[in-house]
């Protein structure tokens, strides 16, 4: 019986459709949920593509309620991707999947997190505060923006004549290649192997 995760994501879907398309073919691992919390986003037209469910959420039933744990725990889901989710995770789902929602987030952390601190912002600061390398950070989601306990990092070169989309899409790179199997290696309990030195 695979294990079924859901992905939430609010935008283009990029993360998501490599991730689908990972597990596409997995008997270990099956994304049985997409959530956004944007009617059209990308991401729903990939899931739709792809023959994954999708389930759109509103602000105040996933702050005012827990109805989004029982939509996950209805379909057996037992861990969450954020792959581009823009929403801050409230307490009761952190409480409800602990060290079971991971983030990816398009910098080394803890530089270059936080509120606002996403897409386009992130290549923006890392190129006016003059830094040679960059990459991707995952990590276990707590109830603040970027900063639960990283799992894993890999890191790309910033060089001088880069622009923001040239660092954005080395580093968009970088996620497409490790964010699926970071998730397959923690869901099947195999060491993370990647730079978290
Ligand atoms: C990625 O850059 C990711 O690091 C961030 O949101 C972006 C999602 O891009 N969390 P996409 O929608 O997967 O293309």
């Amino acid at each position: 019986m695979p294990v079924s995760i859901a992905v939430f994501a609010s935008g283009t879907g990029s993360n998501a459709r490599r991730i689908m398309q990972h597990f596409q073919h997995s008997d270990a691992v099956q994304v049985r949920l997409v959530v956004s919390n944007k009617a059209d986003a990308g991401v729903l037209d990939i899931a739709h593509d792809m023959g994954v469910e999708t389930l759109i959420i509103n602000r105040t039933s996933f702050y005012q309620s827990e109805a989004i744990v029982e939509e996950l725990r209805s379909r057996d889901i037992r861990f969450i991707a954020l792959a581009g989710f823009l929403w801050l995770i409230p307490a009761y789902l952190i409480q409800a999947f602990p060290r079971a929602i991971v983030n990816i987030h398009p910098a080394l952390l803890p530089k270059f997190g936080g509120k606002g601190m996403y897409g386009a912002h992130v290549h923006e600061a890392v190129k006016q505060a003059g830094e040679t390398e960059t990459g991707i950070t995952i990590h276990y989601v707590d109830e603040h923006y970027d900063e639960g306990p990283p799992v894993f990092q890999a890191r790309c070169p910033v060089w001088p004549t880069d622009t923001a989309s040239d660092i954005a899409r080395r580093v968009l790179e970088l996620e497409h290649r490790h964010f699926p199997i970071v998730i397959e290696q923690l869901l099947l309990n195999q060491p993370v192997t990647g730079g978290l030195e």
